[in-house]
Parts: structure tokens; sequence; C-alpha cells
């Protein structure tokens, strides 16, 4: 935040509201410091009490938000929970002139009313959502492919058995998570992927965003027990050339379905995009 004093520009430290203390939301909180003077962590909310309490005795500054709409006084929201906060609180925000930092990416295709609306205010211009690149990158050659245009854009996600084994989309459809072979166990669009896998696969929403949409967007999941890491290919086709981007991401220490680089990602999303401007 910006206010101006006798023609001198000042630049306030920002707050900041992190919603989700779990890897990435306690990631950022551990590393906050690196933003000293520019966001200062002001408020946080889990639905377990006891991420809450530890918060309370490390930092005895920063307020309990009583639900994930509390947000009004902080200037930065920074979702890192599941798809549904996403959705409860996306109407609220779009309403202000915050900046809304979302980790669960498969919501805004996922859910009809929250991709039109955010279609419509990239339209406008109103650019206050910043998706960080999450466990993906590459997006600022996307950017300039797309300026000619994206032919094709496929997603192949491969994870240990692991990451899959309670997860409903495969209980449902009796997948067997093989320990010999690697095992196809999703093929369609990004939001299918998002709705089948919303833990896990929001690396295919944020690609769906950046190029051809979440029913254009192909997306091929692997169980696979000979690997340790979470590996994301992606394939563009294009008449300006044919790329493909390959990572192969060590998991977090706590949680295996995360990369530990999506909570990079946020500091890259801070420093760059909120920082400078
Ligand atoms: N965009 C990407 O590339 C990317 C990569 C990895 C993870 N993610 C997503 O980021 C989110 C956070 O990931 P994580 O590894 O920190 O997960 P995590 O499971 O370690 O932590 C999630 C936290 O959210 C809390 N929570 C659950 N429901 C809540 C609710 N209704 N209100 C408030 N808090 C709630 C949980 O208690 C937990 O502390 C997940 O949705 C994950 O799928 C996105």
């Amino acid at each position: 935040m910006k206010v101006t004093l006798q023609g001198m520009k000042i630049r306030m430290s920002q707050k900041l509201c992190i919603i989700g203390l779990g890897f990435i939301g306690s990631e950022i909180i551990r590393n906050l410091d690196k933003f000293r003077k520019k966001i200062e962590l002001s408020a946080v909310f889990d639905i377990d009490k006891k991420k809450m309490e530890e918060i309370t005795a490390k930092y005895p500054k920063v307020r309990l938000m009583t639900s994930s709409s509390d947000f009004d006084d902080c200037d930065i929201v920074i979702e890192a929970a599941i798809q549904q906060v996403v959705k409860e609180i996306f109407n609220k925000i779009v309403k202000t002139e915050k900046i809304f930092i979302p980790m669960s990416i498969g919501a805004f295709i996922t859910d009809e009313k929250i991709y039109s609306n955010y279609i419509a205010l990239e339209k406008a211009k109103r650019q206050l959502i910043k998706f960080p690149s999450g466990a993906i990158g590459g997006f600022d050659a996307i950017h300039s492919i797309k300026q000619i245009g994206i032919i094709s854009a496929k997603l192949t996600t491969t994870k240990p058995p692991i990451v899959f084994r309670e997860q409903r989309y495969i209980k449902e459809n009796k997948i067997n998570l093989s320990e010999n072979e690697k095992t196809q166990v999703f093929k369609g669009n990004a939001k299918e992927a998002a709705k089948a896998f919303p833990r896990s696969i929001n690396v295919g929403a944020r690609l769906a965003l950046a190029t051809l949409g979440p029913e254009e967007t192909s997306v091929e999941v692997y169980s696979d027990p000979f690997i340790k890491k979470n590996i994301h290919e992606i394939e563009i086709q294009s008449e300006v050339g044919v790329y493909r981007f390959s990572f192969q991401n060590n998991p977090s220490p706590t949680n295996p379905k995360t990369s530990w680089l999506a909570a990079l990602s946020i500091f890259d999303t801070l420093e760059n995009r909120i920082c400078e401007e």
C-alpha cells in the first residue's frame, strides 16, 4: 500500500492473512522474514484449532480469524487450504481491492460461476487475483506462445501410489494401484481432473487457465510405484513450435501430495508481483 506525504511516496507494509496452516501455510509463515517491512502477518485461519493455538503461542500479535471470510483488515489474502475455501470467499474478495493468492486453483475451473467471473475480471484487466506458478512453471514462455495461439496443451502427472490411495475417485472407480507397475489412473480434461483429484492436480487447473481452458486442456495421471517424486510433464503444440517442460518435484516434508516447489512459488509471487508493484 502506498501513501503520499508531501510529495514523497512511502510504501507501508501490507497486511497478510493466511487461510490454511498446513504445509504451504506454515512454510510461508516460517519464511516471512524475507519480506520484513514490506509484508506483515496479520491474521490466520484454519479449521484445526490446535494449529491456530500454535500460531498464538509463537506470534501473539497475529489475529485469529473467526472464519475464512474474516479478512476485512488485510491487504493480501493467501488461501492454502482446500477448493471449498476458494468457493466460500471468492464472491466477497472480488468486491474488494485486496490481492488474492489462491493455491487451490482447481476451484477456478470446477465451479462455473467462479470461472466465468474470473474470465470477466481478466478481460476487464482487474488483475487482483495472482496465481502462483505452483508445482510447475514456464508461464513466461506460455504467455509468449499464446500471442500466436496454442493448438494443444497436455499435462501428464505421475506420482507414487501413496498420493492416490485414500482418494475418493480411486475408491469409487475401483482402480487398482499396482505396486509392481505404472498404472494410468485418469485420462480426461483439466476440469474433470480437478474434480477427480481436488487435492493433488491443481497444476492441471493452473495450466488450463494459462492455455486452452478447462475443457480443452488434456490431463493424464499415472501412479508409479518406482518413483519418489511428483512429476509433471507439459507438452504444448503451437505454430510457434513444440514445447515440453518437465518438473520432477520432491514431495514436501509433511504432505506427500504437495510438491515442495508449490510453497516456494508463493514467495516468487509475493516478491515479483506484489512487492514491486
Ligand atoms: N497450485 C498448486 O500447484 C498446488 C500445489 C500443491 C498444493 N496445492 C493446494 O494447496 C492447498 C494447501 O496445500 P498444503 O500442502 O498446505 O495442504 P495441507 O493438507 O498440508 O494443509 C491444508 C490446511 O488447510 C486446513 N483446512 C482444511 N479445510 C479448511 C477450511 N474449510 N478452512 C480453513 N482451513 C482448512 C487444514 O486443517 C490444513 O491445516 C491444497 O488445496 C493443495 O491441493 C496447490
